[in-house]
């Protein structure tokens, strides 16, 4: 499967500095969404016309990183499907479900941490797979999906937009690391960069998911009319753009290298 070289998974291991222990924001979210998921899944699946013999139900959570959120999401999902498969089985014949889930991620995430904090098998009530590779491809066979969820992932592109560290283009970044919104020649190129990524991000999703398949996505987006530098994300990132200059100025880097660094990150 390809690995984009610009691939940087969440800092692995069970440490301090783990992903496992620095990921609260996400979860809030992932919390923030819980009730309309389950609602979406009362809502709009159709087990009965997806198919009344289906016994294996599959879930892929893409770009799943190394947990806890993601054993979250996937808990809910499936306890979403439960209710749903207990009311339709009130009317219908329906074959009792299991439940496989697919964890995608980049292979350099640390899916060995990812697999070993998993809940106790006692409590889990799916089977796991991981799935390396990169998601701004297919990952998956065709038609192989029932319900795919994502959170937190697409804002990452899979490459820097190439003019941004060019010195010679309207769009080039000069000595910041993101995309800031103070250029709007540098806003346009990541945009540009940013739509033909989820282009290809949705194409290999409908073709993964089954005909009546749910897809979930949850990510970070700016309000309209608010540029990213009034945001306290930007402000971070530039101060450690302003830190790295402090080191060129003091001899530990170079202003060239730091003209070539862009974070390939952008939010919609
Ligand atoms: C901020 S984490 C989010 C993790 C989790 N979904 C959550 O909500 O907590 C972003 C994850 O997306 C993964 N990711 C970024 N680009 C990816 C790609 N092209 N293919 C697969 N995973 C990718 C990263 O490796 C990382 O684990």
């Amino acid at each position: 499967m390809p690995t984009s070289s610009q691939s940087y998974p969440m800092s692995g291991g069970e440490d301090q500095h783990s992903y496992i222990h620095n990921s609260s924001y996400q979860k809030a979210a992932v919390d923030g969404i819980e009730e309309k998921t389950r609602q979406y899944i009362l809502e709009k699946l159709d087990l009965l016309n997806l198919n009344p013999d289906l016994s294996t139900f599959t879930i892929a959570d893409f770009g799943c990183s190394i947990g806890p959120n993601t054993f979250h999401a996937v808990q809910n999902i499936i306890d979403a499907v439960k209710r749903k498969h207990l009311k339709e089985s009130q009317e219908n014949s329906l074959v009792p479900l299991e439940f496989q889930v697919y964890f995608n991620d980049q292979p350099n995430n640390d899916f060995n941490t990812l697999f070993r904090s998993q809940p106790p098998s006692s409590q889990q009530e799916y089977f796991s797979v991981g799935v390396p590779g990169s998601f701004y491809g297919r990952v998956l066979p065709r038609n192989s999906i029932h319900i795919g969820y994502t959170s937190y992932t697409t804002h990452w592109l899979s490459k820097v937009p190439e003019h941004v560290c060019d010195k010679k283009s309207p769009a080039w970044n000069k000595s910041y690391i993101q995309c800031n919104n103070l250029i709007e020649e540098v806003t346009k190129a990541y945009k540009v960069q940013f739509t033909k990524d989820m282009s290809v991000f949705l194409k290999a999703r409908a073709e993964e998911l089954v005909p009546g398949g749910l897809m979930i996505a949850l990510g970070q987006c700016l309000p309209d009319g608010v540029p990213m530098y009034e945001t306290w994300s930007c402000i971070v990132k530039d101060t450690i753009g302003d830190c790295l200059l402090d080191m060129a100025i003091s001899g530990l880097t170079t202003i060239e290298k730091i003209e070539l660094f862009n974070l390939p990150v952008y939010f919609p």
